[in-house]
């Protein structure tokens, strides 16, 4: 296989809108950073259930098994609410996150100073917020057995199953506090080990990996007292390392701090491949936006970053992700905004398209 190889997996609603935007940039990169990808470009979930009556066919499954890194845009919709639930969009994503083993969900939340204003909380509260979520996305009550719908007596029982095990959890752990030693050396471990002992373990576990890492300062919270402190004073955490539900709620919540849902990035990440590269998906933490598709006016920069997150995590292009943050955050500086980021404070109302456009020729505007 040769080097950077890429799917891309646009998906449903808005998914396939912001990728196209996403195209843009891969290839202003291609031309102007000599940084070429082998893109291809496959179905999931709604779309893939249409085409094949699945949301992920096998193949995209292997092929998504070989590449350096999927890009994933969106899947789900109002269309596909009522198919039995083996076959939802969102099992598409679950069976890759899955197969692929990407235990490490890594959600950064950073506040653009442009949209410092915009957000709603005040501004001191999220000016220079930069904060990263470590999800454990692999496990928990998303994966844990016994699950489903049962006859019980005379009325039915729906069960899931919060379930962790120790090597689960000091996996994840690692990662966040890898992470910690690259960033502000803090580690805010979120459970609910008051109520749950699956909690109990993951704060021992996450304390044991700690004496590994004597330079980074580790705290507990449990994780109601965390979504309260997240938009009280957010700034006081650096790596929050959080499961997997508690890990999506708390990450729809920090989004907010950056003023909206359609600038928040991911990574999943996996163990090393043959090649050293982790096993890699990146996607924005949005959904499709079914209120909002077709429109015009989903807000690419979530998904444009997710690829900058591509860059540094899977390409080994640091800087180039950086140029890449650097030109959004010079769009939003020049006061152009999509729907979602529109307030009271103003700016120049654009479309979709118009956005990925900006983006490029910030980028261009970066070799100037
Ligand atoms: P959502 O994230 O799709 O939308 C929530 C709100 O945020 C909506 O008002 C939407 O218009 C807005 N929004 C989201 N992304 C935006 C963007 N880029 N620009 C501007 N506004 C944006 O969540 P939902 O409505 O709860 O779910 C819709 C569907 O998406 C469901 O089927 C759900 O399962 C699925 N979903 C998928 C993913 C994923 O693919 N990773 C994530 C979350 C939800
Ligand atoms: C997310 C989404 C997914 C999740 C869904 C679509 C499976 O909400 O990535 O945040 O719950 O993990
Ligand atoms: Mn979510």
């Amino acid at each position: 296989m040769s080097t950077n190889t890429l799917l891309i997996l646009p998906g449903d609603g808005i998914g396939p809108e912001v990728m196209a935007e996403v195209r843009k940039v891969i290839n202003w990169f291609g031309e102007n950073r000599g940084l070429k990808f082998d893109v291809s470009e496959d179905l999931v979930g709604g779309a893939a259930y249409d085409a094949h009556g699945v949301p992920l066919h096998d193949d995209t499954m292997a092929r998504a098994q070989e590449v350096d890194a999927v890009l994933l845009g969106a899947v789900g919709g109002p269309k596909y609410d009522d198919l039995d639930f083996s076959v939802k969009p969102e099992r598409g994503l679950l069976r890759l996150r899955k197969e692929m083993d990407l235990y490490s969900n890594l959600r950064p939340a950073q506040c653009f100073d442009a949209l410092a204003d915009f957000s709603s909380l005040k501004k001191d509260i999220v000016a220079g917020l930069d904060i990263m979520i470590l999800r454990e996305l692999t496990s928990g009550v998303y994966f844990g057995e016994p699950r489903g719908i049962f006859e019980e007596g005379n009325e039915r029982v729906g069960i899931n199953t919060q379930r962790y095990t120790e090597s689960e959890i000091e996996r994840a752990a690692r990662s966040a506090f890898e992470l910690a030693m690259r960033r502000g050396k803090k580690v805010c471990s979120m459970e609910k080990a008051n109520v749950m002992e699956s909690g109990i373990l993951w704060r021992e576990v996450t304390t044991r990996v700690a004496k590994d890492y004597p330079e980074v300062e580790l705290s507990h919270m449990y994780a109601d007292n965390g979504a309260m402190q997240l938009v009280r004073a957010p700034k006081q955490f650096d790596v929050i390392f959080t499961d997997n539900l508690f890990g999506d709620i708390l990450s729809d919540c920090a989004a907010m701090l950056t003023g909206s849902l359609g600038m928040l990035p991911s990574a999943s990440l996996g163990a090393p491949m043959a090649n050293g590269r982790p096993k890699a998906l990146y996607e924005p933490v949005h959904g499709s936006a079914p209120d909002i598709t077709g429109q015009g006016k989903a807000n690419p920069i979530a998904c444009v970053l997710s690829f900058a997150m591509a860059l540094r995590y899977s390409f080994d292009q640091g800087d180039e992700a950086t140029r890449l943050e650097q030109a959004i955050e010079a769009v939003l500086a020049k006061g152009l905004r999509t729907g979602d980021l529109l307030g009271a404070e103003g700016g120049t109302p654009i479309s979709t398209s118009e956005m990925g456009d900006a983006i490029v020729t910030a980028l261009q505007e970066s070799l100037e």
